[in-house]
């Protein structure tokens, strides 16, 4: 007599998902997901893993060769996230297995974090919240918190994606005359004008980093690229760890080499070292990684990636398969 087939397992990296239960799953699928309060590193995620058809992971999540082999049922690989770098793209197409993400729905949010870094960096807010909520807001001074304008500023956006535009067309409310600039060219949009690395750092005074992080963008912005920058400008990143030298952009700050800056990506995440030099200066605004993070947008990354799954598993196509890297 044939055994019966075993059921369809869907591991999730996380508990909590927002929107979790609101796909139809292949009949008999159930969903695999670490106990409640469980962090889930490699270890645990790989014995999750280990007999399952499908992972749903996010972006501290690593997925490379030695993970698939110890997963040999995989069939696909979905992303909580539209950034993939934290997959070995090789090591699961050598092994036949679908790699997905979630492009699109996270855009505004990412772009809305952006702009928050922007005014929260640029207009010196968390010395302003800090001293106000420690009942420290003394006379008035007319030089304290002084920040810089954003109205009427110029925004380099550097990675004119779908997050880049989102974060472009913010701009536009602000009366804020934008460049970009793009590895690969875009077609005009009537917001952004497309200029050269260089020539956007030295005409901007507040640069949005919204690349991928790729062998190409590791340490794209180090000291020269701040000090085209120079004096009165912003950077902010939403992007990703890395493509920021952290250390170069310390210096800047603490010479006066650029004016401020706001960080959601860091080389090393999490952030967990309360001495952390990057936690202490007053010029820099850090945030933990939480560019996608509002209800509304989770849960549409969270359902994207459930479809995603049920596709694959059900033999089909699914509709956000990775794009493959440009070489
Ligand atoms: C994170 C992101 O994945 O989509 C991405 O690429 O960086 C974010 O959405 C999310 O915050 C979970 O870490």
């Amino acid at each position: 007599m044939a055994s019966a087939t075993p059921p369809l397992r869907i591991a999730l990296s996380r508990r909590g998902y927002p929107g979790v239960d609101d796909v139809a799953l292949p009949a008999g699928a159930e969903l695999v997901q670490p106990e409640e309060g469980a962090v889930t590193d490699a270890a645990a995620l790989r014995a999750l893993a280990a007999d399952a058809d499908a992972l749903v992971i996010s972006t501290p999540d690593r997925v490379d060769a030695e993970f698939l082999d110890a997963c040999p049922r995989l069939k696909v690989v979905a992303l909580v996230a539209v950034g993939f770098d934290n997959v070995d793209l090789d090591a699961v197409r050598e092994r036949g297995v679908v790699v997905t993400h979630t492009p699109g729905v996270l855009s505004d949010a990412t772009a809305d974090l952006a702009f928050a870094l922007i005014l929260m960096a640029r207009r010196v807010l968390v010395p302003a919240v800090d001293t106000t909520r420690a009942g420290e807001w003394g006379a008035f001074d007319p030089q304290a918190f002084l920040g810089l304008d954003v109205a009427g500023a110029t925004l380099g956006i550097v990675g004119y994606g779908d997050i880049g535009a989102a974060v472009g067309r913010r701009a536009q409310g602000f009366g804020m005359t934008v460049l970009q600039h793009s590895r690969s060219p875009r077609p005009a949009d009537g917001v952004a004008e497309a200029v050269g690395l260089d020539e956007l750092l030295e005409r901007s005074d507040v640069v949005s980093l919204n690349v991928p992080r790729t062998p190409e963008t590791a340490g794209l912005i180090g000291a020269r690229e701040l000090d085209l920058l120079g004096p009165r400008g912003t950077l902010v990143s939403t992007a990703r760890g890395g493509v920021v030298d952290e250390d170069a952009l310390l210096a800047a700050l603490r010479e006066g080499r650029i004016h401020s800056a706001g960080l959601d990506v860091f080389a090393t995440e999490p952030l967990a070292d309360a001495a952390d030099p990057l936690l202490h200066e007053p010029r820099l605004v850090c945030l933990p990684h939480i560019g996608s993070a509002s209800v509304e947008t989770r849960t549409a990354m969270t359902r994207m990636a459930l479809r995603n799954v049920a596709a694959v598993l059900a033999g089909e196509q699914a509709p956000n398969v990775v794009p493959p890297l440009r070489g």
